[in-house]
C-alpha cells in the first residue's frame, strides 16, 4: 500500500529509499559538523506563533508577488545542483510542479537539464542561478543564454567562491554520473526507479557546462570544477558590471550580514537572500532565519528581503515572513518531494506547505499572506539574534 504522506518529512524517509545514497547525501548535507545545516531548522522551529480566536478568517489569501512577479504563495524553489540526479529529467519535473503551482522555479548553473532544454519542455519563464566562472566568456554567454531563452530573473550567487567541505560527498566519492564502482552498483540495484528513469533519459551530465565551456567534454566532480573554475576574485565591483551586463531583475544570493546587506542594496540588486547556502558553506555561521530581521530592519524598503534555509514547512514560511520576508525559497523541501515522486512529489511538497501555511495563518487570525508581521509571532525562545 502506497505509504500516507502528510509532511516533508514522509517525503524526505521516501526519498531516502529510493536516490543513490550519494545523490540523497549531496542534498541532505551540510558543510563540516553540519551545526549551521541544523540551526536553521533547529531555531525556525523555536519561533512561537501567536494563536488568536473569533476572528473573521473566511476570506484568506496566499496570493503575492516575489520581485515584481505575481506568485501564488510566496515560495518560489531554490536552484539545487544536480536536480537531474535526484530523478531523471528532475528539473524539468519540478519546473512543471512550479508553473502549476504559479510560483518561480530557479535553475542552477550546476543543473543536468540545460537552460535552453529546461525552456523548450516548460511554459512559464523560470528563473536562472549564476555562479561567477574565472571564465569571463563563458560567464557572458551563460548570460546571453539565459536572455535568450526569456527567463525573467537572475539570481546571482554570492557564498561559494570556494565550496565547503560536505563531508558525506567526500566519503560517497560524489560524481555525475556516478561511477560504476561495486559499492555504487549495489546500492543502485537497489532503486529500480531512479535507474530505470534514468536509462530513459539522455540527461546525465552538466547540461550547461559540457558542450559549452572551453575544453570541457566531461565534467564528473563538483568539487574539482569548483576550484578550477569558480572565481575566487569575485567582488562588488563585478556584481555591478553582472547587473549592467544583465540587464534585468537581479537578485543577490547568500547574504547573512548586515554590512553585506547594505552593500547589496548600493548595487542596485532588486533583492537579496537572506541565506547561508542551507548550511553549506560556512559552517558555524549564524542560521539563516537568525540572521533575517536584523537585515530586513536595516534594508526595509530599499531593497526586497527573502530568505531561505530549514524551511520544512508552511509554519516556518510564515514565521520567516513574520521577521520581514517577502517571500522564501525551498530547496531540500521541494528535492525531497522529486526524488520520492517525480513531479507528482514535488506537487505534493508544494501542496503540503500550501496547506500548512493556510491553515497556520487561520489559527493565527490572518487573512492576507502580505500582512504577516510580527504581530503573528507570540515569542522567540533565545534565537541567536545579534
Ligand atoms: C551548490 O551547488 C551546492 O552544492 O551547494
Amino acid at each position: 500500500m502506497a505509504p500516507v504522506i502528510t509532511s516533508i518529512e514522509d517525503l524526505r524517509v521516501l526519498a531516502k529509499r529510493r536516490v543513490p545514497r550519494m545523490f540523497y547525501d549531496y542534498a541532505d548535507a551540510g558543510a563540516w559538523t553540519e551545526s549551521t545545516y541544523h540551526a536553521n531548522e533547529a531555531d525556525l522551529a523555536r519561533i512561537l506563533l501567536r494563536q488568536r480566536v473569533a476572528v473573521d478568517i473566511s476570506a484568506r489569501t496566499l496570493a503575492s508577488t516575489m520581485v515584481g512577479e505575481p506568485v501564488g504563495m510566496p515560495v518560489a524553489l531554490a536552484p539545487v545542483g544536480l536536480t537531474g540526479m535526484q530523478r531523471a529529467d528532475g528539473e524539468i519535473l519540478a519546473a512543471r510542479a512550479a508553473a502549476a503551482a504559479g510560483i518561480p522555479f530557479t535553475l542552477s548553473t550546476m543543473s543536468i537539464c540545460s537552460i535552453e532544454d529546461l525552456a523548450e519542455n516548460t511554459s512559464r519563464p523560470f528563473w536562472f542561478q549564476l555562479y561567477v566562472m574565472r571564465d569571463r566568456d563563458f560567464l557572458g554567454r551563460l548570460l546571453d543564454r539565459a536572455k535568450n531563452v526569456g527567463c525573467s530573473t537572475l539570481m546571482l550567487t554570492l557564498d561559494l567562491q570556494v565550496l565547503g567541505q560536505r563531508h558525506k560527498d567526500v566519503k560517497n566519492g560524489l560524481t555525475t554520473p556516478p561511477r560504476l564502482t561495486f559499492t555504487n552498483l549495489v546500492d543502485i540495484a537497489a532503486k529500480p526507479r531512479w535507474w530505470i528513469g534514468m536509462l530513459g533519459t539522455k540527461r546525465r551530465g552538466f547540461g550547461n557546462i559540457i558542450g559549452h565551456a572551453k575544453g570541457v567534454r566531461d565534467m564528473r566532480t563538483l568539487s574539482s570544477w569548483t576550484a578550477e573554475q569558480f572565481d575566487p576574485t569575485l567582488n562588488w565591483d563585478d556584481v555591478k558590471r553582472i547587473r549592467d551586463r544583465w540587464g534585468g531583475k537581479l537578485i543577490l544570493k547568500g547574504i547573512l550580514d548586515v554590512e553585506d546587506a547594505e552593500l547589496a542594496v548600493a548595487s542596485g540588486a532588486d533583492a537579496l537572500v537572506v541565506s547561508n547556502h542551507g548550511g553549506r558553506q560556512l559552517d558555524g555561521a549564524m542560521s539563516a532565519i537568525a540572521a533575517l530581521a536584523p537585515i530586513a530592519r536595516a534594508v526595509a524598503g530599499r531593497i526586497e528581503v527573502l530568505m531561505d534555509g530549514g524551511i520544512r514547512s508552511g509554519q516556518d514560511v510564515l514565521r520567516a515572513l513574520a521577521l520581514g520576508a517577502k517571500g522564501v525559497l525551498i530547496g531540500r523541501a521541494y528535492i525531497y518531494g522529486l526524488a520520492a515522486g517525480g513531479e507528482k512529489g514535488v506537487t505534493q511538497a508544494l501542496d503540503i506547505i500550501r496547506k500548512e501555511l493556510d491553515v497556520t495563518m487561520a489559527l493565527c487570525g490572518l487573512n492576507d499572506v502580505n500582512k504577516a508581521d510580527a504581530q503573528v509571532l507570540a515569542g522567540r525562545a533565545q534565537l541567536a539574534v545579534p
